[in-house]
C-alpha cells in the first residue's frame, strides 16, 4: 500500500505500556478494523445503519463516543494514528457499549484509497485538523487539492464533510482550498449542535483562535 511522503501528523506521544498494549490489542480484535488492500462491505460492517460517517483523525475520541451514542442508527468509522487515542477510544466502546462504531489505527490516504469503495461513505467528519502554523509546515495540512478529489470519490453524491478548527488561518486557508474547487459547495455555518465541544474549543484565547465550523457538500 503506498503511503503520502508528506505526513499530516506528528508522531507524538506514542508509548503505550505493555498491559495496555495487551487491552488494546484485544478491544482492536472486536472493535477495530484491520489495515488491508481490501474493500469493506458496509453492510456487513453495519447492517442496520442508516448513514455511514467517517470521522478523520479523532484524537482521544471524546467527541467521537458522544457522536456514536448520540446517533445510533447511524454507522461510524473512525480513523487515526495515535495509538493512545485508539486504545481510549477503543475502551469507550466497550463501557458505553457502542455498536455502530469501528476503530482503524492508520494513515486515512491509506485507509480512504485501498478500503473504502467509491461512493461508500455520507459523510465525513474533520475535526481540530493539526492546523501545522509556521509556513514551512503549510505542506502538512490535511486539506489541500488532492484530499479534495480523495474525498470526493469516496463520498456519495450530496455527501457532506464538516470541517471544525480553531485557528483562523488555517480556516481561511481551507476556504481558500475549496473555493475554486468544482467538487464541492459550501462554506462557513454556525456551530451545529450534533458537534459536541471538545477540549480544544473554548481554549481561544487571541483571535486567531476562535473557533470555525465549515461545511462542504459533493456535487
Ligand atoms: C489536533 S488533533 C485533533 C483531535 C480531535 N479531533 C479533537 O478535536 O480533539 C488531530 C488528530 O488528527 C490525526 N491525524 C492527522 N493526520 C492524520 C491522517 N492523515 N490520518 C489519520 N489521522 C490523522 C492526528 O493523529 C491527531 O490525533
Amino acid at each position: 500500500m503506498e503511503r503520502p511522503s508528506v505526513r499530516s501528523y506528528s508522531i507524538r506521544g506514542s508509548r503505550i505500556t505493555d498491559a495496555q498494549r495487551a487491552a488494546k490489542d484485544a478491544m482492536q480484535a472486536l472493535y477495530g478494523i484491520a489495515v488491508e488492500p481490501k474493500k469493506l462491505n458496509m453492510k456487513e460492517i453495519f447492517p442496520t445503519s442508516e448513514k455511514i460517517i467517517m470521522e478523520i483523525g479523532f484524537g482521544m475520541g471524546e467527541a467521537t463516543a458522544i457522536i456514536a451514542k448520540n446517533h445510533p442508527n447511524n454507522g461510524y468509522i473512525a480513523v487515526d494514528v495515535h495509538p493512545p487515542g485508539i486504545g481510549k477510544l477503543l475502551a469507550r466502546i466497550v463501557e458505553d457499549d457502542l455498536k455502530n462504531l469501528r476503530v482503524i489505527e492508520d494513515d486515512v490516504h491509506v485507509v480512504l484509497p485501498y478500503m473504502f469503495e467509491d461512493e461508500s461513505l455520507d459523510g465525513i467528519h474533520l475535526y481540530f485538523p493539526d492546523p501545522w502554523p509556521k509556513k514551512k509546515h503549510n505542506k502538512r495540512r490535511i486539506v489541500n487539492e488532492g484530499f479534495l478529489s480523495l474525498i470526493h470519490a469516496k463520498l456519495k453524491k450530496d455527501g457532506f464533510i464538516h470541517i471544525a478548527t480553531d485557528w483562523v488561518p488555517y480556516a481561511n486557508f481551507i476556504q481558500e482550498v475549496f473555493a475554486p474547487s468544482e467538487l464541492f459547495t459550501g462554506g462557513v455555518i454556525a456551530k451545529p449542535d450534533s458537534r459536541p465541544v471538545t477540549r480544544f474549543e473554548g481554549q481561544g484565547i487571541d483571535k486567531d483562535h476562535q473557533v470555525t465550523d465549515l461545511m462542504y457538500f459533493r456535487k
